[in-house]
């Protein structure tokens, strides 16, 4: 049995995310954690809310609420969308949690200890209107290159040249228009990341393994320019973990908050910490202290290619800083963007289908299929309606929809709800099987090896031999002649049926419970042999006829969501 930690980048708090940013992490992760549960091995899953940092300041300013109730309030939100979409969590937890707290403070500590935090002096604008020092681009102006009047402070989104905020021409502030600005000294702490840059590469250079996106993306912001930067690592915000050094005060960083970035991956360990302070395990320490047992955990982490330099760079950068054993990821999935309907998805502009609405209009088996099969891997994907219909249609009615009914309502007309005796297996079982096995043995390797479009490929593939077996063998043809042996035919399909509910679990987890306890299986338990597994269900054993698995979309829902999802959501 092996030990696999699982997390995906924690989705920020404010808003509720689109399918692009589902399918960047939360889902394969999930798809990950449901093949490994159901290989037997020991999995912790792990996700949060990723809840402090300006953008989740001013969306509680928009509602008019304490940022800490708004928190609270999308933190509920969120989990029980996520529970919509069956994502099996071991915890669920947040960034602004007293245990994420400490432990952030305690890794600020351990950094000064060992030298690598500096103290810097920095020049930025405060906003007497608002009483608060202004993020770069949170001040607008006008751009000094081409003359666009809404430019940012730290780039100019007609022109695309990077700014620095006094080079705005009539600078205001974006949160009140306010042009009352001053530039003020403000002291920041910075982590000095290049000091571990032979570190880390050296780390990088070991993974060979790594999917090239990120790896790529590592080497550039390892090597190019300048390498790696030093970051600042505080703000001076009210709302985040207050800077302190362990439980110590930090003398003249009163009133500073650490940057969302540093606080944000650390919340992977303090969720461990949640999920046992919240009753549901009973050592956290065990999957992140190498000295703890954490050796022997293989650590996944999943998230959008955006994702990647915090995680290849920043946060082991903290992590091996601090001098201490914490484990280090092993293996970085990481995703290209999911377009739609010819653009972008986006939360600021509110354009494509977010995870709310899509639930709203069909269940999560559908999006989960459809996602994951055409999970941007390799390169981006895009999501158009009618492809969407055409491949949900034919991959979860037609292929497998279709065979379940078709089966067992054959078998219920002629030989009632219980699994048929008579006839014996020949050369088309035995094929059958062999194709199978090494189907299922290829579905298996791509999963071990992340790679999610594969695997799909493989699932769709084993479902499809099924109705090849069917169609070759057809026992509504030869029932009149040869009544037994059709009811070996139906037996070997029902025993298929019960395979495609094991197999099928970490895809569609839902419409896999269904067809378990059509077939009287009591949860995924994985087919090591298929030859075994299909012999699972024996002449006499009971099984129902479960409803219509997946209705098809029509051509009328399908014109009616794309209409209505064109437009901008509010
Ligand atoms: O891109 C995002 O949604 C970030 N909130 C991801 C943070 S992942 C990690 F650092 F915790
Ligand atoms: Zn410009």
């Amino acid at each position: 049995m092996k030990r696999i930690l699982i997390t995906s980048a924690i989705p920020y708090i404010n808003g509720i995310k689109h399918l692009g940013n589902l399918v960047g992490s939360q889902l394969p992760a999930d798809l990950f954690a449901r093949y490994n549960r159901a290989r037997g091995n020991e999995v912790l899953f792990l996700c949060a809310t990723d809840e402090h940092g300006t953008p989740a300041e001013l969306a509680a300013a928009q509602t008019g609420k304490p940022i800490a109730d708004y928190c609270t309030e999308m933190h509920e939100v969120q989990a029980k969308i996520a529970d919509g979409f069956r994502l099996s969590f071991d915890h669920f937890g947040r960034s602004s949690s007293k245990q994420n707290k400490e432990l952030t403070q305690h890794f600020a500590g351990r950094l000064l200890d060992q030298g690598f935090i500096k103290e810097v002096d920095e020049k930025q604008i405060y906003s007497h209107a608002d009483n608060r020092f202004l993020p770069d681009r949170y001040i607008e102006g006008t751009c000094p290159n081409c003359s666009y009047e809404k430019a940012r402070g730290d780039q100019c989104e007609n022109c695309t040249k990077q700014l620095d905020p006094t080079d705005l021409i009539s600078p205001r502030s974006a949160i009140s228009g306010s042009e009352n600005l001053e530039v003020r000294t403000t002291r920041h702490l910075y982590l000095m990341q290049s000091y571990l840059r032979e570190k880390l590469n050296a780390w990088i250079e070991e993974k060979r393994d790594w999917p090239i996106l990120t790896t790529s993306i590592a080497k550039k912001w390892l090597n190019d320019g300048d390498g790696l930067q030093d970051r600042g690592i505080t703000r001076d915000l009210d709302w985040g973990v207050p800077v302190c050094k362990g439980g110590q005060a930090w003398p003249g960083m009163e009133g500073k908050v650490f940057y969302v970035w540093f606080d944000a991956p650390i919340e992977y360990i303090a969720c461990a910490r949640e999920w046992v302070d919240a009753g549901k395990g009973s050592d956290w320490e065990r999957w992140w202290r190498t000295d703890k047992g954490a050796d022997d955990v293989s650590y996944y982490q999943f998230m959008g290619k955006d994702n990647v330099p915090f995680h290849t760079l920043s946060f082991p950068a903290t992590i091996l800083g601090s001098g201490e054993p914490w484990k280090l990821v092993d293996y970085i999935k990481s995703f290209n963007y999911l377009n739609y309907d010819g653009g972008q998805f986006s939360t600021s502009q509110g354009r494509g289908i977010f995870m709310d609405q899509a639930l709203e209009i069909l269940p999560s088996d559908y999006w989960r299929w459809w996602l994951l099969s055409h999970a941007p891997e390799s390169s981006d994907s895009e999501f158009t309606w009618e492809n969407f219909q055409t491949d949900v249609n034919k991959d979860l009615a037609d292929v497998l929809g279709n065979f379940v009914s078709r089966v067992t309502k054959f078998c219920r007309s002629k030989f009632g709800e219980v699994v048929p005796s008579g006839g014996e297996y020949g050369q088309r079982e035995q094929n059958l099987i062999d194709n199978l096995q090494l189907r299922l043995d290829a579905y298996q390797n791509h999963m071990e090896a992340v790679d999610v479009r594969k695997s799909a490929a493989e699932l769709r593939a084993i479902w499809v031999l099924g109705n090849e077996y069917l169609q070759s063998a057809e026992p509504w043809a030869i029932f009149k002649d040869d009544p037994n042996a059709a009811a070996a035919t139906v037996r070997m399909s029902l025993n298929l049926i019960a395979l495609y509910g094991q197999l099928s679990e970490p895809f569609i987890p839902d419409a896999s419970e269904i067809l378990q306890s059509a077939m009287g299986q009591d949860g995924p338990s994985w087919p090591e042999s298929v030859k075994d597994t299909l012999g699972q269900l024996k002449a006499g054993d009971v099984f129902t006829v479960p409803d219509n698995l997946f209705t098809k979309i029509t051509d009328e829902q399908r014109l009616t969501w794309n209409k209505k999802f064109s437009g901008l959501r509010d």
